[in-house]
């Protein structure tokens, strides 16, 4: 991604990103390792950026959103863990890197899942403890917090991931795969944006709109990344493609064929840049973001 407010924002997060992760025994220093292994692998940082994004958009001080900006991004580590692991994609290959698993054992990496989840919700708490002065902004932080367990669990990124593991080697409804694709990676893009507005106090036009964009944008993500996994590059994406195929996973591109798949998201980028447009600069970071997946299926 190549826009100037998203580096910065990206920096940001990258430049505190360890900074809410407990301090650990040393003697669980290994598991410790192996969280920050995979933290520190890279990654596009999407939804962190989204959710400070939503909160500079909303006129919200974004360093006081950092605490759930970096629980974001634990969790979306500790869900491309978890998704590498035999059990489940049994992927090699990761933000650029051999898999977690690959360098700690299956164990190992299980656990550094789970270290990282509970890290978010603990970063989160440790934050609002600090409010309990302040109603208001304490209100917000409940909110945000509710909104990224909900997007998270298990009727959200989790229940998607079980959906997709159900529906491999069969040939899935077309409601299945919507289904799928919207709880296993919309639904953490959405909290990302929705979280950043709950944060800042945000209107109800700018919710309402935000809403939209989300739910556009996180449907399309996987959209693009199905077809990524056909047409990209293993190098650029840093993580092996065509493993869909291999292990016949329900996909957009399984179910509708390539170009349907790309009408579709195509479709969905364009109706979240026209949501934005009356916005110009101030949605500068959102229209970055759609306007690079559409650039990635072109
Ligand atoms: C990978 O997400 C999993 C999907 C939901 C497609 P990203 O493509 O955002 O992966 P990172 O975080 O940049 O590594
Ligand atoms: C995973 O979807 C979504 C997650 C919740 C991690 P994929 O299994 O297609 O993601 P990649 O292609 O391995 O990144
Ligand atoms: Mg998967
Ligand atoms: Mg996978
Ligand atoms: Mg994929």
């Amino acid at each position: 991604m190549e826009n100037k407010e998203y580096i910065y924002l990206k920096n940001l997060l990258e430049e505190h990103l360890l900074d809410f992760l407990p301090e650990v025994d040393h003697k669980s220093i290994t598991l410790y390792e192996s969280m920050c292994y995979s933290l520190s692998a890279g990654g596009k940082r999407i939804r962190p950026v989204l959710l400070l994004a939503a909160c500079d958009f909303c006129g919200y001080d974004i360093k006081q959103a950092l605490p759930y900006a970096c629980a974001m991004e634990y969790i979306q580590t500790y869900s491309l863990i978890h998704d590498d692991l035999p059990a489940m994609d049994n992927d090699d290959l990761r933000r650029g890197m051999p898999s977690n698993h690959k360098v700690y054992g299956d164990a190992m990496a299980i656990l550094a899942g789970d270290g990282l989840l509970t890290s978010a919700f603990e970063a989160m708490n440790k934050d609002m403890l600090l409010y309990f002065d302040d109603p208001d902004k304490l209100i917000c932080r409940v909110k945000a917090s509710y909104e990224i367990s909900k997007g998270a669990g298990c009727r959200g990124m989790v229940a998607g991931q079980a959906s997709d593991i159900e529906n491999e080697n069969k040939q899935c409804s077309k409601e299945m795969i919507d289904y799928i694709h919207l709880n296993k990676t919309a639904a953490l893009i959405i909290s990302a944006i929705m979280s950043g507005a709950y944060l800042s106090g945000a209107d109800d036009e700018k919710r309402r709109d935000l809403s939209i964009y989300a739910e556009c944008v996180g449907l399309a993500y996987q959209i693009v990344d199905d077809i990524l996994d056909i047409c990209g590059d293993q190098d650029e994406l840093g993580k092996k493609v065509g493993v869909d195929a291999k292990q016949n996973k329900s996909t957009y591109p399984a179910i509708y064929g390539l170009e349907e798949s790309r009408r579709r998201a195509t479709e969905l980028l364009e109706n979240a840049l026209n949501i934005m447009a009356p916005y110009y600069d101030q949605a500068e970071v959102f229209t970055a973001v759609a306007e690079y997946l559409l650039k990635q299926i072109k």
